[in-house]
């Protein structure tokens, strides 16, 4: 008997190969798509759990490999896209009309680079084809507009069919909102608080976010009213805590996990910043000046994962200073490389949370 090279032929080598994150067949998961056969030509659509896969190239090898062992096979064409699943629904928490996941950037510690974290991912998301939001949840010292580029922008206020909307600022491919925009950075801070509960709750639900894949939320530090109000308002798919590799950085951050922990944010993993320290005439070498494998350590007592660990470089800040996220200005730098696998880390735990029972 000989086998036609079909469509039906095409899914059925392909039925074995698995989503390595979600262990199921890719076929069964309804990631194979358009098949089409043309003379020995195979095409079809591979539709990624989202566009900022980790293991995007091993997944594509797999399929092409699979389809190879078809008798008859001339040439495979994979066209890659991605459908990033909505979180799931959580009682007593209202979501954000077409925002499909949210997530905050967290630490118990102020300083230790959750804006500058916070920053690179939503802009690597952004950069991998994804559609993305970033609210700056710091009364303190937002900071966010300078990261991004948007210091002396502002949101423009329109009418929406449920009154007066913001239009958020952009730029790098991020949509932002800011409590810069909106505070006066000379009032005292005891004026602020009252005010920071209202101003949330405003950037989530009346702000023109429009469809997104992903808003990322940094907090301002510490275990305070902001994350209580964010938790308690929003179905949140997760936290991502910042630490640095010191012991007291360390307590804190086992701090912000417990209150995460408490309100029912699933805690995605650890981000280990400012790791070690790589001199801009010497990238060969690098120092530990704050210890080693802190992050590590924490991540196994706490039993999340070490999403990554970024190393302190000069041009990390002044990439920041200037409104150059380095993922945009180096991308090819340590630190970028690093900021790059965690969001790929932090949207791959995401969607394999929302995926699964
Ligand atoms: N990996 C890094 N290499 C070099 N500089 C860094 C790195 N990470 C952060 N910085 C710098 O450290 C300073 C503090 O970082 P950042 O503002 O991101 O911290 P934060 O945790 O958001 O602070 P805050 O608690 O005040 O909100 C900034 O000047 C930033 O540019
Ligand atoms: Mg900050």
């Amino acid at each position: 008997m000989t086998l036609t090279l079909d469509a039906s032929a095409v899914l059925e080598v392909l039925r074995p190969v698995q989503d390595p994150e979600l262990q199921k067949s890719l076929v069964e998961l309804n990631m194979i798509r358009n098949v089409a056969v043309k003379d020995g030509d195979v095409q079809f659509t591979l539709v990624l759990t989202t566009p900022a896969c980790p293991l995007r190239e091993f997944i594509v090898e797999d399929c092409e490999k699979a389809v190879k062992t078809l008798p008859g096979v001339q040439s495979v064409a994979v066209e890659v896209t991605a459908e990033t699943p909505q979180q799931k629904a959580i009682p007593d928490r209202q979501g954000i009309s077409g925002v499909k996941n949210i997530f905050a950037v967290s630490s118990g510690k102020g300083g230790v680079g959750k804006s500058t974290v916070a920053v690179n991912i939503a802009v690597a998301l952004a950069q991998a084809g994804a559609k993305v939001g970033l609210i700056d949840a710091d009364i303190y010292g937002p900071n966010v507009p300078t990261m991004l580029g948007l210091e002396g922008a502002g949101m423009t206020v329109r009418p929406g069919p449920q009154g007066e909307e913001l239009e958020p600022a952009f730029n790098h491919g991020v949509k932002m909102v800011s409590m810069g925009f909106l505070i006066d950075r000379d009032q005292p801070v005891i004026w602020r608080g009252p005010m920071l509960n209202g101003i949330i709750r405003q950037f989530l639900y009346q702000v023109q976010w429009g469809d997104l894949d992903y808003l990322v939320v940094d907090m301002p530090p510490g275990t305070g009213d902001a994350q209580l109000t964010l938790a308690q308002a929003v179905p949140m798919a997760g936290a991502v805590i910042v630490t640095t590799p010191q012991s007291v950085a360390l307590s804190d951050a086992r701090r912000g996990l417990r209150m995460f922990q408490q309100l029912q944010v699933p805690v995605l993993g650890i981000v280990e910043n400012m790791s070690y320290f790589i001199p801009p005439d010497r990238p060969d070498i690098t120092y530990d000046i704050f210890g080693s494998g802190g992050g590590e350590r924490t991540a196994k007592e706490l039993d999340v994962p070490l999403l990554g660990c970024v190393p302190l470089e000069m041009t990390v800040r002044e990439g920041g200073d200037r409104g150059l996220p380095i993922v945009v200005e180096h991308p090819e730098s340590a630190s970028a490389q690093a900021l790059r696998i965690i969001a790929q880390n932090v949207a791959a735990r995401i969607s394999v949370a929302a995926l699964t029972a």
